[in-house]
């Protein structure tokens, strides 16, 4: 469904040239979730944001059903690192924002928008304007605003670094549950081992920048706990998550924790 095909990215700036991904290959399968997690400013947000045509890659291809990304792609819904909703609209209209952008009839629009607030725990704040929502109910907007155009491949940039333990689970499992039903596609980039290992069918494992794929795993938790929250109980959650950590390679107190 979504492909990078040796994939290689630098920012060229008047100075010095940086050079962000090399040589990078992976992809994500219909009804698929993949987590990609790599070390703080690595390339994950320059990585996705090659997905949505914003930049170009300066060698290398981002495929969506085998032909080249060209622009916006309608299959595609982004929700951003640092997005935030505009704070002058209400929740509702923030929440039909894309489908008003695609042009979509306001009757319509407005009633997918109510809907989801309803099946999403935002009911009765479709009036209220951002700053009466507390953190996680904005995020919980902003990612309602992605789904409501029903990409077919969802990308999330750490969507739920802001969140409280238990509200993130929450939110994890609606998540999940969406993108299954709907048989999307969706990458999710996060610094969290355990978020990987509980949301997604694959964990990419970037290296330090310039992020080249160091590892991928196959693993079988999402698909087979009964929710986000069983995940990390069931045999082999820590194995992975140690695997993954090593492959990580952070150093913690002067020690290099693979050694
Ligand atoms: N517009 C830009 N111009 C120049 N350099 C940039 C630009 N955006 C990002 N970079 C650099 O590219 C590298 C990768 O940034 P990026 O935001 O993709 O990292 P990241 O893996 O998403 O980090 P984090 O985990 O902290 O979100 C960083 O070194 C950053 O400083
Ligand atoms: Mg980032």
């Amino acid at each position: 469904m979504l492909e990078f095909r040796n994939i290689s990215f630098s920012f060229t700036g008047r100075r010095d040239t940086i050079e962000v991904l090399r040589e990078l290959s992976f992809g994500c399968r219909e009804n698929e979730i993949v987590a990609v997690i790599g070390p703080s400013g690595c390339g994950k947000s320059t990585l996705l944001s090659l997905a949505t045509g914003l930049r170009k890659p300066t060698a290398g291809q981002v495929l969506i059903d085998g032909r080249p990304v060209d622009g916006a792609d309608p299959r595609l819904g982004m929700l951003f690192q640092q997005s935030t909703l505009l704070p002058w609209r209400s929740v509702v209209e923030n929440v039909e924002l894309g489908l008003e952008i695609r042009g979509e009839r306001k009757g319509p629009r407005r009633q997918r928008a109510i809907a989801l607030m309803r099946q999403y725990g935002l009911a009765g704040f479709e009036r209220k304007y951002p700053h009466a929502l507390s953190g996680g109910m904005q995020k919980r907007a902003a990612l309602l605003q992605t789904l409501a155009i029903e990409p077919k491949v969802l990308l999330l940039d750490e969507p739920f670094a802001a969140l409280d333990a238990q509200t993130r689970v929450v939110i994890q499992n609606d998540v999940v549950k969406i993108c299954r039903a709907g048989k999307r596609s969706m990458v999710i980039v996060t610094h969290d081992i355990s978020e990987a290992l509980s949301m997604a069918d694959r964990v990419v494992v970037l290296s330090r920048r310039p992020a080249t794929v160091k590892e991928i795993y196959d693993v079988p938790f999402s698909r087979e706990a009964e929710s986000v929250a069983d995940a990390p109980a069931m045999p082999g959650f820590a194995d992975y998550y140690k695997r993954i950590w090593n492959a990580l390679d952070i150093s913690i107190g002067g020690m290099n924790a693979a050694a």
